[in-house]
């Protein structure tokens, strides 16, 4: 999986935060033990000591050195059942000065023997990469659980052979399936018809579900991933205070790239280079790619010229939308 460095960093860093803060709890309850009941303290010593007690012991004992460590270990847990008398009796929980790590796998370092990263620190880049897509997504209603059938219409649309609702069953349902088992030979799809029936929305559902699944998740508008290129060929000021190669790199890297709303922007024979070399490399390196544009392919084609009609003629799962815009049935109904 390519996962994007950056947000590694960041999920590591959140990690160890979270790992310190754990620590420094654990030393504030410590203290408030200690003070008020400074046996606990005193026997906190003691075990520690043992450890180097016990070896000492087996060397100094010239007789036996079993016994001696038999001896220790029962002063070990004399020592114990004191102590946890002592915490019970004055109210707190058993395990309250307990400093176990909460990763047993790699003890909250992150990173397997190995060097590859744990379970844990997979769920922190999962996270932060959800924080990160959540600033032009909205995450937190839209998924697959909130997708409603109610605003499309089950009367048919004779040009379509179907109505706008048997439609959308069949697209959500290959949306949810494509989610589900994302992969490297998933494939691609484009979604296209008029505005406001749910391609953006089925992206976050996509791309929500992708995300938590462990894989690397872009999503960017067209326009903006244009942006991106021009900045970092033309050195344009960039609005965004981005740094336009490292954008550029998480486009062409990512597992999964959503590009929404293509066909704004503003056309030129440079950003009809970008979009076929958009295209061509992530078919080439077998990264998915999720297109939605308010053009149809034919329209593509013609904006971006024969070699992005054939590939993704060739290479991509077309899911028509049509039915009555939901942003104005919103709009009306309230
Ligand atoms: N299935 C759905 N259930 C509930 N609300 C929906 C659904 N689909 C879309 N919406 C809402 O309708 C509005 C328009 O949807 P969305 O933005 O996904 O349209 P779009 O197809 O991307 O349009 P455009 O082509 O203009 O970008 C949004 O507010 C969205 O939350
Ligand atoms: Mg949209
Ligand atoms: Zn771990």
């Amino acid at each position: 999986m390519a996962l994007d460095a950056k947000i590694m960093a960041a999920a590591y860093r959140r990690q160890q935060q979270d790992r310190e803060s754990r620590r420094r709890d654990l030393e504030r309850r410590e203290q408030e033990v200690y003070s008020r009941v400074p046996r606990v303290a005193q026997i906190d010593r003691e075990l520690r000591g043992t450890a180097a007690k016990i070896v000492l012991a087996a060397f100094e004992t010239d007789g036996d050195p079993e016994a001696a460590l038999l001896q220790m270990r029962n002063v070990n847990l004399a020592l114990q059942r004191e102590r946890a008398e002592l915490l019970v009796g004055h109210g707190w929980p058993l395990d309250y000065l307990d400093g176990a790590p909460q990763c047993p796998q790699c003890q909250d370092s992150g990173y397997l023997r190995d060097g590859t990263p744990c379970r844990c620190l997979n769920a922190y880049y999962t996270q932060e990469q959800n924080r990160r897509l959540s600033k032009l997504l909205d995450l937190g209603g839209q998924s697959f659980e909130t997708f409603s059938f109610e605003w499309y219409s089950p009367n048919g649309w004779p040009e379509y052979g179907r109505s706008p609702l048997d439609n959308m069953r069949m697209v959500r349902a290959i949306c949810e399936e494509y989610a589900q088992t994302f992969g490297p030979y998933s494939g691609n799809l484009l979604f296209t018809g008029a505005p406001g029936l749910g391609k953006t929305f089925l992206s976050a559902c996509i791309a929500r579900r992708v995300s938590e699944r462990g894989f690397s998740v872009v999503y960017d508008t067209a326009n903006h991933v244009f942006q991106q290129f021009e900045s970092s060929k033309f050195g344009h000021e960039n609005p965004y205070e981005e740094d336009p190669d490292r954008e550029i790199n998480r486009y062409l890297n990512c597992d999964l790239l959503i590009m929404d709303d293509l066909g704004t922007e503003l056309m030129s024979n440079f950003i009809q280079s970008v979009f076929y070399r958009i295209i061509n490399d992530r078919l080439l390196s077998r990264r998915e790619t999720v297109l939605s544009t308010n053009l149809t392919v034919d329209g593509l084609g013609d904006r971006y010229g024969e070699a992005v009609r054939s590939r993704i003629r060739g290479e991509y799962q077309v899911l028509v939308f049509f039915g009555d815009d939901i942003r104005v049935l919103k709009r009306d109904r309230s």
